[in-house]
């Protein structure tokens, strides 16, 4: 696995500074586009990373993953009774869809499905309790007490989220949302603003490549049902208008950030986490997706 990532990093660093970094969210904008960073964490333990592996990056939209899952432990199927798991088809901060479909978002990858993924983790609790029980989980499935969020990036959105928060109001308004609107973006930018470098994300991911279970310790966090269903709705939902695209050139269930970072799950094998900052059309890392095309296609991974 080493000698493989390492052939793939060097394959791409030539394609470093293509396509375009984030930049309506200003802290974002600060990212170097030649980063690339691979990690590779085997459902044995072993992690395998190379690159600009230790550098953190705030996760933004793959900490959907983890919230949804958080939600689901809480709510359990209740949860589909206010968000979809069809595909949308838009991009990921998309209003479009929300009109005609009474205020239920497509599905919880979408900004207004992870928004009422937010509100549902904020019933009973206080935010901070909210973005600490996040952040703790992060902490448990990762194996890391020192995941943090970084408060920067968190401010930043914060004040420039302005399409999260019509998204948030639009939502209120066909009764959707069951929190004030600033608290429910509160928790959503801070979970976004979790920063953690490749071989942490991988190591997060770990346990939906092994039906549900964390390899630290000998316990589950899902069931191998939860993980499968979880891992589809990555496969089908995890790169917005470009999931159809990704799962024909990788083949693997996924989920993108609009720092450039990725995760990809090959089940029963590995977590894979891919970062490079400038994106493609959909919004999604460039080189990221090229590295994990090539990747899948060497170690011949692939769902299908
Ligand atoms: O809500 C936002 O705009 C960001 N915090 C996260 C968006 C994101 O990562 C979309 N994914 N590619």
């Amino acid at each position: 696995m080493q000698p493989l990532i390492e052939a793939v990093h060097e394959e791409f660093v030539p394609y470093l500074g293509e396509g375009k970094v984030a930049d309506y969210i200003p802290e974002l904008a600060k990212a170097d586009p030649r980063n690339l960073g691979i990690a590779v964490a085997t459902v044995d333990g072993r992690v395998y990373s190379t690159g600009d592996d230790a550098e953190p990056f705030t996760i933004q939209s793959i900490s959907k993953v983890f919230a949804l899952t958080l939600a689901l432990g809480k709510v359990g199927d209740d949860l589909w009774r206010r968000v979809g798991r069809e595909p949308s088809g838009t991009p990921f901060d998309s209003i479009i869809q929300l009109e005609h479909e009474h205020g239920i978002p497509r599905n919880p990858f979408i900004n207004a499905g992870a928004l009422v993924v937010s509100d549902i983790l904020l019933s009973g609790y206080q935010p901070r309790e909210t973005i600490g029980q996040i952040l703790e989980f992060v902490r448990f499935i990762a194996n890391d007490e020192t995941i943090a969020i970084d408060p920067v990036v968190a401010r930043s959105e914060t004040e420039h989220g302005y399409r999260n928060r019509a998204l948030a109001n639009f939502m209120l308004g066909f009764g959707n949302i069951e929190h004030a609107v600033d608290l429910v973006l509160g928790v959503y930018f801070h979970q976004c603003a979790i920063a953690m470098d490749c071989r942490q994300l991988a190591k997060a991911g770990l346990f939906l490549a092994t039906g549900g279970r964390v390899t630290h310790r000998d316990t589950g966090v899902v069931s191998t049902l939860r993980a499968r269903r979880i891992n589809a709705l990555m496969l089908t939902c995890g790169q917005y208008d470009g999931s159809g695209d990704f799962a024909f050139r990788v083949g693997l269930p996924s989920k993108s950030g609009v720092s450039g970072g990725l995760l990809a799950i090959v089940p029963g094998i590995a977590s894979v986490a891919v970062w490079s900052p400038a994106l493609n059309k959909q919004g999604n890392s460039l080189v990221g997706t090229l590295v994990l095309e090539r990747l899948a296609e060497r170690a011949g991974w692939s769902i299908f």
